[in-house]
């Protein structure tokens, strides 16, 4: 049985349109996504091509839990400032565009995961470009953007069965999520895995293109002031470099089961 969204969004004012569900969401049942059990927050943080969105994507289905990826909002956000050139060295300019912004997700059942819209348009065949990666850990840095960003997902938190990945959830989005994952792998394994993604829609793509890239952005990321990547104390760290997605799901949906008891027991 599938398990339905607890309210219609799109009744929602448009600030708060952020789901919206198209027929039932899981496709799994049994234990762990019975509707008897409490519905928990799984926040995963982690360097760029770690893997959070292979797991964060696995883990909603068996679950029946939404999917959100935080990073589409920040790489939407800076879809935004590209096309209408704010200058983010300008406060007001920032801010200004900031107001114009209206982000949702509609979920995509080919994809089978929700795509990021960006003002009624749907961002996702857009926001994996390289231009737009080679400035979004800048825009992301930016405390405005982070306020609206943070503020918008807590509210998609709030009847918590939820998977969100990104590099500030587990410490500042839902700082008591329930089940917190600290993902890494080696650094070659994950220059590897983005170049095959970025290669099969932009063959000119090069290696060395997309390690500066990850390289950069791991670097702005950890250092920002703003809520930098770090790892929550009470992540549970997970190293995929020689896992492969069946042995890591299953490690995971073990923390999950156990998680999903304690919450029981609370
Ligand atoms: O897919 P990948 O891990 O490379 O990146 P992403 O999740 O799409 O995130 C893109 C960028 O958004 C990151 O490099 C960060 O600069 C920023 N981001 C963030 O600051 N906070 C988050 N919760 C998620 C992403």
């Amino acid at each position: 049985m599938g398990n339905t969204y607890p309210y219609n969004t799109r009744l929602l004012l448009r600030q708060e349109l952020f789901f919206v569900r198209q027929g039932s969401y899981s496709r799994n049942s049994g234990y762990l996504c019975s509707m008897t059990q409490p519905r928990i927050i799984i926040a995963i943080d982690g360097y760029s091509s770690c893997g959070k969105s292979t797991l964060a994507r696995q883990l909603a289905a068996q679950l029946g839990y939404h999917y959100i990826d935080s990073g589409a909002m920040y790489r939407a956000i800076t879809l935004y400032f590209l096309r209408n050139a704010v200058d983010i060295g300008n406060r007001d300019a920032v801010a200004n565009a900031i107001a114009n912004i209206n982000l949702s997700f509609v979920f995509n059942e080919v994809r089978q995961a929700s795509d990021v819209y960006l003002n009624d348009e749907n961002a996702e065949p857009f926001i994996r470009d390289m231009i737009v990666s080679e400035k979004v850990s800048e825009v992301a840095a930016i405390r405005e953007v982070r306020v609206f960003a943070v503020a918008q997902q807590q509210r998609m938190g709030l009847h918590k069965g939820i998977v969100m990945d990104g590099r500030d959830i587990g410490t500042a989005v839902f700082p008591d999520a329930e089940l917190k994952l600290f993902m890494t792998a080696d650094p070659e394994v994950r220059v590897m895995r983005r170049f095959k993604e970025m290669y099969a829609t932009n063959p000119g793509i090069t290696l060395d293109e997309v390690k500066s890239n990850l390289e950069l952005r791991d670097y702005i990321d950890s250092t920002r002031d703003e809520s930098p990547l770090r790892r929550a104390a009470d992540a549970v760290l997970v190293d995929n470099s020689n896992l492969n997605c069946d042995e890591q799901l299953k490690l995971v949906l073990e923390m999950v089961k156990d998680r999903i008891k304690a919450a029981l027991r609370k």
